[in-house]
């Protein structure tokens, strides 16, 4: 979604900006602007498409100056053009203004503005703040910023300059994520912390509700009510190669080559082998509730919602609590059952992701534990569930989850021991599974190792217009898993659906045109799988399969495989992942298309 990014200090704002809107582009936008304060005015470019357009035009015209704000924009009011990109000014262009989020309210208060002889040159949202900060403007631009966020409804983040006050960013977050980095006599504002770990690791996350103050020297955090707060400053560890692409061509192809490592980070540290048990330190202060519990809700979207699903499966199968999977979206429409034995769980790698934070609220709002599996340190959802879990993977910046959907599988399997062994799991079993665990980042090499191969079947697939993706039990969820991310970055219509399902409709679909990748692990449904394929091949359905190492039966039935490392049946969706990603990313990278940042989509989905 919108990115924000502002700097003041002593160095080139243009530069920094520019740098920093680059470092938010994975979010997803289609313009970009930046205004900054030059020694007489404010001066404001903009442009469409890709940043590489806005730093043109400003290297055509320099801005000279060390303190400015910046915006990438996903249209959401009014299509994408150069008048609807931020930032936002007012009629004297004396202030100016960059948001993320919605003002719900914004036609009744354009209205009002119109009528008292404003004249507006966007159909945004955003440029109401400009209008209404003009007019409560009265030499302080805090104090116009805390009377124009008392008139706006919605869920935002919003940084304001003025041309009288050099040197000062006035910000204030409402449900849209900012972060402030402190840095010795520069002060910088993102929308993500990543984007900001070149200039400094000290950061300050605002709280919803929130407004922050920021000159070179300082920085000032007040309540919406005036009231000033003491911030404590945290050091961000994430390695800065992290967030660079280390030679790969895209970032979604390093992020697939990163999870024997990350998986590896997600588990440090958190397997007592002596027990049988996980030791998580996030969930240590929650453990008497987590004994007790017997219904778990996850609540999550996208790739963090099918994590959820073999969750489920997980829970169900390791500690006996019964388990419902909800899309976060829909979560808060359900007239969900609670009891003082109930505990909501949310995944999100960002932790920002507007729909599930609105289904934590809804939880907390009715007592219940709330739990949050995220992989971002001072997240919302960090703060707002009652407990949690970190992924400790770095950024992940392609739009498209890899790295984040294995190590959410390889918490939840933590979680599932942990809430196990508490329950119905006997120490052989949670040891077994817990050192099984330990071998996956070795076995996920292994599968790194067909990258060449997978590539040739991509190429060999890459042309068919729609896709089936078939699984069951643990890998059902991996078929939807491996139906998103073929969609998302190849635009090639997919469906994943749960094998058992094939002959209850979607079989009609099958013909030569209609391949299917037919998740196929030797496990307790392998039979049933083979079953199925025969149907999809006797109707001259393609397959490709994933299956376990030295099935060479299953090539009887199938047209390609591609195999995986032999594991325990609940940890194979960590291994019949990684297929799915590779395979998606080579059929999107034949066709030439833009792999981390697909149309249409951002990576942080900050409004509802
Ligand atoms: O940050 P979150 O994990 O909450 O994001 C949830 C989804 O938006 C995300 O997983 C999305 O589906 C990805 N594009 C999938 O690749």
């Amino acid at each position: 979604m919108c990115g924000i990014f502002g700097y003041t200090g002593n160095s080139s704002a243009q530069d920094v900006l520019l740098e920093g809107l680059r470092r938010l582009e994975y979010r997803g936008y289609d313009s970009a602007g930046v205004a900054i304060h030059e020694t007489g005015g404010t001066r404001c470019i903009k442009s469409l498409g890709k940043i590489k357009n806005l730093s043109d035009r400003v290297n055509s015209s320099p801005l000279e100056g060390s303190c400015g704000i910046a915006h990438t924009r996903w249209a959401t009011h009014g299509a994408p053009s150069e008048d609807n990109s931020h930032p936002h000014t007012d009629m004297d262009e004396k202030i100016f203004v960059v948001h993320n989020g919605i003002i719900e309210n914004y036609q009744s208060l354009r209205t009002e503005l119109q009528e008292r002889g404003v004249t507006f040159s966007s159909e945004t949202d955003t440029e109401v703040i400009a209008h209404l900060l003009s007019e409560f403007y009265d030499g302080d631009l805090r104090e116009a910023v805390f009377k124009v966020i008392k008139v706006l409804r919605g869920a935002f983040a919003v940084a304001a300059i003025h041309k009288d006050e050099p040197g000062r960013i006035v910000a204030f977050r409402l449900g849209s994520p900012l972060v402030l980095g402190i840095g010795e006599n520069e002060k910088l504002l993102s929308s993500d912390v990543s984007a900001m770990l070149v200039h400094t690791r000290s950061v300050i996350y605002l709280n919803d509700g929130e407004l922050a103050d920021i000159r070179p020297d300082e920085v000032n955090v007040f309540s919406a009510d005036s009231v000033e707060i003491q911030k404590a400053q945290q050091e961000i560890d994430w390695d800065i190669s992290a967030a660079e692409k280390s030679g790969y061509e895209h970032y979604m192809l390093k992020e697939i080559f990163e999870q024997p490592q990350t998986i590896q980070n997600s588990i440090r540290g958190r397997i007592v082998e002596d027990t049988g048990n996980a030791k998580l330190g996030g969930l240590e202060k929650v453990k008497p509730e987590l004994r007790r519990i017997d219904k778990l809700k996850i609540v999550a979207c996208g790739t963090a919602r099918h994590a959820g699903l073999v969750g489920q499966y997980l829970f169900e199968e390791l500690s006996g609590i019964a388990t419902e999977v909800d899309y976060a979206s829909e979560f808060r429409y359900r007239k969900s059952v609670w009891d003082d034995k109930s505990a909501v769980l949310a995944i999100s790698q960002s932790g920002e992701t507007a729909d599930t934070l609105a289904a934590i609220r809804e939880a907390n709002e009715k007592g219940v534990v709330t739990l949050g599996v995220t992989n971002s340190v001072g997240s919302t959802l960090s703060r707002e569930t009652t407990a949690g879990v970190y992924n400790h993977i770095g950024p992940e910046i392609s739009v498209a989850s890899s790295k984040a959907f294995t190590s959410q599988l390889a918490i939840l399997v933590l979680m599932a021991v942990n809430a196990g062994r508490m329950r119905q799991l006997s120490l052989i079993e949670g040891r077994e599974i817990l050192q099984e665990l330990q071998s996956i980042p070795e076995k996920i090499e292994k599968i790194l190792l067909q990258n060449d191969q997978i590539r040739d079947i991509a190429n060999r697939y890459k042309d068919f217009k729609n896709f089936g993706f078939l699984g069951r039990k643990y890998n059902y969820p991996i078929a939807i898993e491996g139906a998103l991310k073929l969609k998302e970055i190849s635009y090639i219509h997919s469906e994943g659906y749960a094998s058992g399902e094939l002959k209850h409709g979607s079989i009609a679909l099958i013909d030569p045109e209609f391949p299917s990748m037919f998740i196929a692990p030797k496990d307790s449904v392998y039979e049933k799988n083979i079953s199925n394929m025969e149907e999809i091949a006797s109707r001259d359905g393609k397959i490709i399969a994933v299956a376990t190492e030295g099935d060479t039966e299953i090539t009887k039935v199938c047209d390609d495989v591609i195999y995986i490392p032999e594991t325990l049946e609940c940890l194979t969706p960590l291994l019949t992942a990684v297929p799915m990603q590779l395979f998606s990313y080579h059929v999107a990278s034949l066709k030439g298309l833009d792999i981390d940042q697909p149309r249409n989509l951002a990576k942080s989905v900050t409004v509802e």
